[in-house]
C-alpha cells in the first residue's frame, strides 16, 4: 500500500510549538518511528504552510495512492478549497489532529475537510497518525 501524510501550516513546528497542547516530539523523527511500524507499507511524508500547495498536493497524489493521512492544520477550518480537492480525487482521505479540536475554541469545532473524508481522528496525539494508518491498512 501507498499511503502518504500530508501536513499543513505550522506543524513543520511539532516539538517546539505549544508543546503543552502539541507534545514535543518533531515530526520526522515520529515519522521514523511510523516507517518501523508499518514495514509493509510504502509511507510518504509531505508538509507545506501554503493553501495552494496542499491543493497541488492533494491533485498530483489523488488518483494513484491508496490513501492520505491529512491534518490540514487551521486550513480545516477555513479552506473550501482544500474540501473541494479532497472530493475532487479518488483516492480515500482520513482527516486526523493531534489536538482534541473539540475540547478547543468553538473555531476549531467546524471542518470544511470532514464531509469529504473517511473519517476523522482527533486528540490521540501523534498516535492519530499511526490510528489513520492502522485503518487504511
Ligand atoms: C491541529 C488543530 C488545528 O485547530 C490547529 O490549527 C493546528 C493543529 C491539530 O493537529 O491538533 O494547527 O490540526
Amino acid at each position: 500500500k501507498k499511503i502518504i501524510i500530508i501536513n499543513g501550516p505550522n506543524l513543520n513546528l511539532l516539538g517546539i510549538r505549544e508543546t503543552s497542547v502539541y507534545g514535543s516530539q518533531d515530526f520526522l523523527s515520529y515519522f521514523e518511528e511510523l516507517k518501523n511500524d508499518f514495514t509493509t507499507v510504502e509511507l510518504e511524508y509531505y508538509q507545506s504552510n501554503h493553501e495552494g500547495d496542499i491543493i497541488d498536493k492533494l491533485h498530483q497524489i489523488g488518483f494513484s495512492y491508496d490513501g492520505v493521512v491529512l491534518n490540514a492544520g487551521a486550513y480545516t477550518h477555513t479552506s473550501v478549497a482544500i474540501g473541494d480537492a479532497i472530493a475532487a480525487i479518488n483516492t480515500p482521505v482520513i482527516e486526523v489532529h493531534i489536538s482534541n479540536v473539540h475540547k478547543r475554541e468553538a473555531f476549531r469545532h467546524h471542518s470544511y475537510l470532514a464531509k469529504n473524508c473517511v473519517g476523522v481522528i482527533c486528540g490521540f496525539g501523534l498516535m492519530s497518525y499511526k490510528l489513520a494508518i492502522q485503518s487504511f491498512v
